[in-house]
């Protein structure tokens, strides 16, 4: 598979499991003037993901799949991925593991973005680990995606302050709003 190359545009496929509020947010990002990628995929393991609907709102393709194979439905993945000439795959809230196998064919070309400031708090239940050990800041992280768990290149990352008030879910909540913000910076960063 090619390098990124500059000015080009960049075909791309979301990955999700939810909301899809990120999702949302790089939509919006692609329909900007000057905007390196399009969105012509949103691939999602569950078919009731509240992001799909933005699918047909958007006029955007979805792909259900089913993961309960998973070497078989990431064979499916690719071969969708490949046909529509994907050369971006961004998980947003995609709460599946990739296989090395998956990762190696799209080297370099996977984004994700996860809600702390990496290294620190990889995996889930970011929010509720970092108030149980009082930290005073959180924040969010686009990096690229490897073969360990939250442990790929780092992109872009954006600090947030955490207050004594602050539960998981306030929490959460302000870090989601910075994270509509990183997800387009961190693309554009790549590309420009
Ligand atoms: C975000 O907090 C993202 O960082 C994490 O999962 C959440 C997805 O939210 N990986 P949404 O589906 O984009 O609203």
């Amino acid at each position: 598979m090619k390098k990124f190359v500059g000015k080009n545009i960049h075909k791309t496929a979301i990955f999700i499991s939810g909301k899809g509020t990120n999702l949302l947010s790089l939509i919006k990002f692609s329909n900007t003037k000057s905007s390196p990628i399009t969105i012509e995929a949103i691939i999602s393991d569950k078919s009731k993901a509240k992001g799909l609907n933005l699918a047909k709102k958007y006029n955007i393709k979805k792909f259900v799949i089913n993961f309960k194979k998973r070497s078989l439905a990431e064979r499916k993945i690719l071969s969708f991925l490949n046909k529509s000439q994907i050369n971006l795959v961004c998980l947003a809230g995609f709460m599946r593991i990739l296989s090395k196998n998956f990762i190696k064919n799209y080297k370099g070309k996977i984004l994700n973005i996860h809600p702390s400031l990496l290294p620190k708090y990889k995996g889930l239940n970011t929010h509720e680990r970092v108030i149980k050990n009082k930290e005073k800041y959180s924040g969010c992280t686009v990096h690229f995606v490897n073969s360990k768990l939250d442990s790929g290149k780092i992109i872009l990352q954006k600090k947030v302050k955490i207050t004594k008030k602050d539960n998981p879910k306030t929490l959460s909540k302000k870090i989601l709003k910075q994270e509509h913000i990183l997800y387009p910076r961190a693309i554009k960063k790549l590309f420009f």
